[in-house]
């Protein structure tokens, strides 16, 4: 069963805590001298409120999850690593990922002189969950790394092979959902009650438009929580980013529509790239990008530079595939275009 105290990283089991001025009182008062800050009002002159509990609030009641099961971060990148600072010891321990994924859990690891296994996913890019019992069996990793929808596959993981990972393992099971908004499934925060070495990982950086506000959540149990708040930078997130990301998600209709015409989008993205000649096959996506397979990725991510168009090259880890991201209508009109027009070219040569 799962213990924390048995995965913790032993020296950060008792630490205390940086108290900060905005820890020790919190409140209504009349006259702030305990931060040093300037008295000079311009809107940053105070410190932000280190535990932002009224974004976690609001985070709570739109995501029906506890105020105390959030951790914010300054980007989920934040959250991924710090649990791999809280849990893996430094030239010991490993984490497990299913590559292709995002890069980050591995330049975390990297960082902090973490071992990585990588189990593959499977060719139809599902995970492949005896392999990775396997391997947890093998090399007792600390922490799985799932990213469900992945990135840069679009491919979703099944709530049961969810369920069986977490139960069957006595380390971290991290679900990355940076992309679930766009998803038809439903999130795994319902089944943080029931699995407590769960952690869920969202973000505003996506569906919510806020990428420049550097903001990510952490859900999880309590205790995975509560350490991840003790070990973070006192004053993660700042002023500005905390009031514009609660002036922003008061507008929850807005965002909502977006994330439905972005769906729309890709479907109708799929639909005209899947008529080229050029293009051998357009992956489902759960997310707002589309993974999709050229002839020569190559020379077609060359071709849409040099027309000012910025795909993502993934060949390195899928053979001659580019990742392209949902843009306005205007964006994906002048991406098939361009498409058309390196297709007639090929075709003339
Ligand atoms: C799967 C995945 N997780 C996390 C992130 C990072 O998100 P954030 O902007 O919240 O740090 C990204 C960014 O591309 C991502 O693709």
């Amino acid at each position: 069963m799962f213990d924390l105290n048995k995965i913790i990283q032993p020296h950060l089991a008792d630490l205390k805590s940086y108290s900060s001025a905005r820890n020790e009182f919190s409140g209504d008062a009349k006259i702030w001298l305990d931060a040093n800050e300037s008295p000079f009002a311009n809107g940053v002159n105070r410190y932000p409120d280190p535990l932002q509990m009224e974004l976690r609030d609001l985070v709570a009641s739109q995501r029906n999850v506890d105020p105390k099961q959030i951790f914010i971060g300054n980007g989920s990148d934040e959250a991924i690593d710090l649990l791999i600072r809280c849990f893996c010891r430094p030239g010991k321990d490993s984490i497990l990922i299913c590559p292709p994924t995002y890069g980050m859990y591995s330049v975390s690891a990297n960082i902090n002189n973490i071992l990585i296994i990588k189990v593959p996913l499977r060719a139809d890019f599902k995970i492949d969950v005896d392999s990775i019992l396997n391997a947890v069996n093998r090399n007792s990793p600390k922490i799985i790394f799932l990213c469900s929808p992945n990135n840069p596959t679009g491919s979703s993981i099944d709530t049961n092979d969810i369920i069986e990972m977490c139960e069957n393992f006595s380390g971290l099971v991290v679900m990355d959902e940076a992309y679930i908004d766009y998803s038809n499934r439903e999130s795994a925060t319902h089944l943080l009650s029931q699995l407590p070495n769960l952690v869920v990982l969202q973000t505003l950086s996506k569906a919510y438009g806020m990428a420049g506000l550097r903001i990510g959540f952490a859900f999880a149990n309590t205790q995975i929580t509560a350490l991840l708040n003790r070990v973070k930078p006192p004053y993660n997130i700042n002023i500005l980013s905390q009031q514009k990301a609660l002036d922003l998600l008061s507008n929850l209709a807005q965002i909502k529509d977006q994330i439905e015409q972005v769906k729309q989008l890709r479907e109708d993205l799929m639909a005209e790239l899947s008529v080229l000649n050029a293009v051998q096959r357009v992956f489902p996506s759960d997310a707002n990008f589309l993974l999709i397979a050229f002839q020569n990725a190559d020379l077609v991510y060359r071709y849409l530079l040099e027309r000012g168009i910025v795909a993502r090259n993934r060949s390195g880890e899928i053979s001659n595939c580019l990742r392209i991201t949902i843009g306005t209508p205007a964006e994906q009109t002048t991406l098939i275009k361009v498409l058309q027009k390196l297709e007639s070219q090929i075709k003339k040569t």
